[in-house]
């Protein structure tokens, strides 16, 4: 990638609701029990939004809470890119509901959608905009309230997905100070709807009475497919931009997409990852699609564990298919 300015990150944020759903919780409600979901999945427990709250609200303190840790003014900030699959409305844009909340009066700001890949997409996005020179400040957020979307009734999905927001302001690296952009990618490959879908709700097939019955409007997973390309995808983009070009002592932590854990565990012992060199906190949030990324990378800075002058890799796959990544040195 050609940079004509280096792009650094210059503060990091992210919002988890207040209500705790345990698998207990779930057991309620499906045919199912703690101990099938930490086995299959990893995950004890997720946080599920209020009713008041939704994408905008959560990515808002997300984003106010990034812009603190970077010491920038809202009213500084010059563009907006808000990765969702649950946006608050088909339109406007849940980044514009974030400007008003904000109050980033001169900022522009559109939503990227890719599913669980959407953040990574909207880094990817974002940091152009400030390798160019367009724009010096700019928030990215991953915000998602699954609830909405998720089948309570699916035993296969309703365990795995949770509510939450996250955010980073991208500043050139002269301001920023740290997490200096090396490396980052989007891929995509269509016609694979069948892995993981919302199947009605758009242009193809809005929601009518029979759409609502046969409860179309939720996602659906093939969740061996899933698994097969998550762990594949994971291990070949850590070999190609990480081991190939720096190796593993240069690795301070991979901070990836919260997918399941034992896709991480699977793909970490494929490559041979030490436990302090992956970052992990799917037990207690569960897949929180495009939140997920931004959620644990602030999670892994103020747990201290981004090591200061070493790599920190961040893989995401999901919907589409979709991969990508974004590679820093922090
Ligand atoms: C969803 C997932 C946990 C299912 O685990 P699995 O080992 O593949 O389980 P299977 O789908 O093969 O089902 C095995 C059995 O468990 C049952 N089962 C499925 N969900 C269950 C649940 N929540 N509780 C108890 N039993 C369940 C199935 O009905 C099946 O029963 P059967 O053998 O009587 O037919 C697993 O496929 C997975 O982790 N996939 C990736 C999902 C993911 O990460 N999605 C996010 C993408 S971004």
């Amino acid at each position: 990638m050609t940079q004509t300015r280096k792009v650094g990150i210059a503060g990091l944020g992210s919002y988890v609701p207040e209500r705790v759903m345990t698998n207990d919780d779930i057991a309620q409600m499906v045919d199912t029990n703690d101990d099938w979901i930490v086995q299959r999945t990893g995950i004890r427990e997720r946080r599920i939004a209020a009713e008041h709250e939704d994408s905008g609200s959560m990515g808002s303190i997300a984003a106010q809470r990034a812009l603190e840790d970077a010491g920038v003014d809202a009213a500084d900030v010059d563009l907006i890119l808000c990765a969702t699959t649950t946006p608050d409305k088909p339109f406007p844009t849940t980044a514009c509901h974030i400007q008003e909340t904000i109050g980033a009066k001169k900022a522009g700001g559109f939503d990227i959608n890719s599913a669980c890949t959407g953040f990574v997409f909207a880094y990817n996005t974002a940091a152009q905009f400030v390798a160019t020179g367009a724009y010096h400040n700019v928030l990215v957020i991953g915000t998602e309230k699954l609830s909405t979307i998720t089948d309570w009734q699916d035993r296969n999905t309703c365990i795995i997905f949770g509510d939450a927001a996250g955010a980073m302001l991208l500043r050139p690296l002269e301001d920023a100070g740290r997490g200096e952009l090396l490396d980052m990618s989007i891929s995509t490959e269509g016609g694979q709807d069948d892995v993981l879908e919302v199947p009605a709700g758009g242009s193809r097939q809005p929601l009518g009475h029979e759409e609502i019955e046969q409860r179309l409007q939720y996602m659906r997973m093939g969740g061996n497919k899933v698994y097969k390309f998550a762990v594949s995808t994971f291990t070949r983009l850590v070999k190609k931009h990480v081991y190939a070009p720096y190796g593993i002592d240069d690795l301070g932590v991979i901070v990836p997409h919260q997918v399941n854990m034992r896709i991480l565990e699977s793909a970490q012992e494929r490559l041979a990852i030490p436990d302090e060199k992956i970052f992990n906190n799917i037990e207690y949030y569960g897949n929180t699609a495009a939140a997920s990324v931004p959620l644990a990378f602030d999670q892994a800075y103020r747990e201290d564990r981004l090591v200061k002058g070493k790599l920190v890799m961040c893989p995401a796959f999901g919907a589409g298919l979709s991969w990508g990544h974004f590679l820093v040195r922090w």
